[in-house]
């Protein structure tokens, strides 16, 4: 007869596989130009998020996790679509109040491959992926059931006195000048103008609740997409959190995001969905060192948000599901591209047919195998036909064809970050070792004789940037389209002077 404890083992080995049939909640925790050295998990020692440090210690941590671009709109695109943002247009740069582009109504988002599948689906947060004549591009057309958030990024409008907590103290930046002022949107409509940003996030937290136990109630599947403006620019806490961490603006950001992960974490357990939820967390893309205080850290990464050096799109990233996903460290190459792929493998549902750029990263999630990711490419926030990929990782080889700074990497002791910092070509190409010298120190080209394990890792990655730079098809640019004042978003469409007459108080 087996015995008691063998019995229970078994049960417990089980208990994966009979939830199998019904398909996860997917939760998808985003934050905003937070770098790799940003968590106490990853290192920082004093950032305070007791929430996302459950979530590395209970659940699965990525140590070479990689978003597809190191700017934002392009980072979400490729995120939400599994593609690189070159094939979905979302490139140069980031969309603006007025943009008249956005992702291509034809894009397949992950909200759009879930739905076919029963699943309800949500976004809560900062969109970033145009807005458009009639708001033709807001997450509403993009699969989403539920849209309540901001369509860019907070900075994208004036913020004097906005971001400050009590109200009438001054805050620090202006952000943009001469636009509208940032508005916050449910689902297609306005509701209010400009937002209160220090009450933002407490709304974030209980629509999200209220979505997840409305959806557990019904027992449906469902998709929660959880894009935070935290810790982007001008970093500030709502009234919970001002003043509260011991890392000033950017550590009182960090600590309501981590509050929004706790929050999240709760309702999934109140819902009594945790053990069929996966929930995964990174960002878009690295820190803005040029804040200085106020910006993020990328640890030991060289450069930050803008630049193709690894603090421009290494990230951290989590995957937990307690009961399913065993908790570790993994040092396999995985990217945003592989979200959808994966999500599509768990839900059961076919992929899209397009192009995909992504893998399903399950053998590393479960334990069963390698990353089936073996490169990564890397493309500068204006990619072009004629220049291809910058840089390309191959198993622990990168090498960089084209380096440029970035003012967004501006202030680091490191000139090759800097926003003057011109395009250079490189050929050879600089070629780092990552696993020895994740900081891209040492150029391995530079004198002295290599060995045969460097020459060949060479013409790997050149043959890979060769094969992936003439198989790439560019998609027409949504941001060359250029921007309109007049697709600004405005509560009141006929008011004047704008765009400053664009104000209404809160509706709800
Ligand atoms: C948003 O749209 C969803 C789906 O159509 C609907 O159920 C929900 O009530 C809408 N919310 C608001 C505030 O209009
Ligand atoms: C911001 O607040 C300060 C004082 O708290 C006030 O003097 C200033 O006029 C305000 N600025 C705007 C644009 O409202
Ligand atoms: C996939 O798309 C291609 C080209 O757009 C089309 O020829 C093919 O029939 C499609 N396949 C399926 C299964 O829909």
């Amino acid at each position: 007869m087996p015995s008691l404890g063998l019995v229970l083992l078994c049960l417990v080995a089980l208990a994966p596989l009979s939830l199998a049939s019904q398909p996860p909640n997917i939760v998808l925790i985003f934050a905003d130009d937070l770098g790799f050295g940003d968590l106490g998990s990853y290192g920082h020692p004093t950032s305070s998020t007791p929430n996302l440090d459950k979530m590395a210690a209970a659940g699965l941590r990525f140590t070479d996790f990689y978003s597809s671009s190191p700017v934002c709109s392009p980072s979400r695109a490729a995120l939400l679509t599994g593609r690189y943002q070159t094939r979905s247009g979302v490139y140069p740069g980031v969309f603006y109040p007025g943009s008249r582009g956005g992702l291509p109504l034809a894009e397949v988002t992950l909200a759009e491959m879930l739905k076919g599948r029963g699943y309800a689906t949500a976004m809560v947060g900062k969109w970033h992926l145009g807005l458009g004549p009639n708001g033709m591009f807001l997450p509403t057309h993009q699969g989403f059931d539920h849209f309540l958030g901001v369509p860019y990024s907070h900075d994208q409008g004036p913020c004097q006195n906005l971001t400050c907590f009590p109200p009438d103290t001054p805050c620090f930046g202006t952000c943009d000048q001469g636009v509208v002022p940032v508005p916050l949107f449910w689902n297609q409509s306005i509701i209010q103008q400009p937002v209160s940003f220090p009450h933002l996030q407490p709304l974030y937290n209980s629509f999200a609740r209220d979505f997840i136990v409305a959806c557990a109630r019904r027992n449906q599947p469902f998709l929660l997409y959880y894009a935070s403006h935290h810790t982007h620019y001008p970093q500030f806490g709502s009234q919970e959190y001002a003043g509260r961490s011991p890392r000033g603006p950017f550590g009182d950001a960090l600590l309501e995001f981590d509050g929004s992960v706790g929050h999240i974490l709760q309702a999934l357990q109140d819902g009594e969905v945790a053990k069929n939820s996966l929930v995964f967390f990174t960002a878009d893309n690295g820190p803005e060192t040029m804040r200085m205080s106020r910006g993020g850290s990328s640890g030991h990464l060289k450069c930050g948000k803008g630049t193709t050096y690894e603090g421009g799109v290494r990230e951290p990233a989590m995957a937990y599901w307690p009961g399913r996903i065993a908790p570790g460290v993994t040092h396999e190459l995985a990217s945003t591209l592989d979200i959808l792929p994966t999500v599509a493998a768990l839900a059961g549902v076919p992929l899209p047919n397009v192009t995909l750029d992504g893998y399903d990263l399950s053998p590393i999630l479960f334990g069963s195998g390698k990353s089936p990711r073996q490169t990564m490419f890397y493309y500068p926030p204006a990619p072009s036909q004629s220049l291809g990929v910058f840089a390309v990782r191959y198993g622990k080889y990168k090498a960089h064809f084209f380096t440029q700074g970035a003012f967004h990497s501006d202030t680091t002791p490191d000139q090759d970050c800097h926003g003057l910092t011109p395009l250079k070509g490189h050929e050879p190409p600089l070629l780092f070792d990552l696993e020895s010298d994740p900081a891209e120190n040492y150029n391995l080209l530079r004198g002295g004789s290599v060995g045969p394990d460097v020459l060949s890792a060479l013409k790997e990655l050149c043959l890979q940037k060769a094969l992936f730079d003439k198989q790439m098809e560019f998609g027409e640019s949504q941001l060359a389209r250029g921007s309109d004042p007049s697709l600004e978003p405005c509560c009141s469409p006929s008011c004047s002077p704008k765009p400053s007459c664009c104000s209404c108080a809160s509706d709800s």
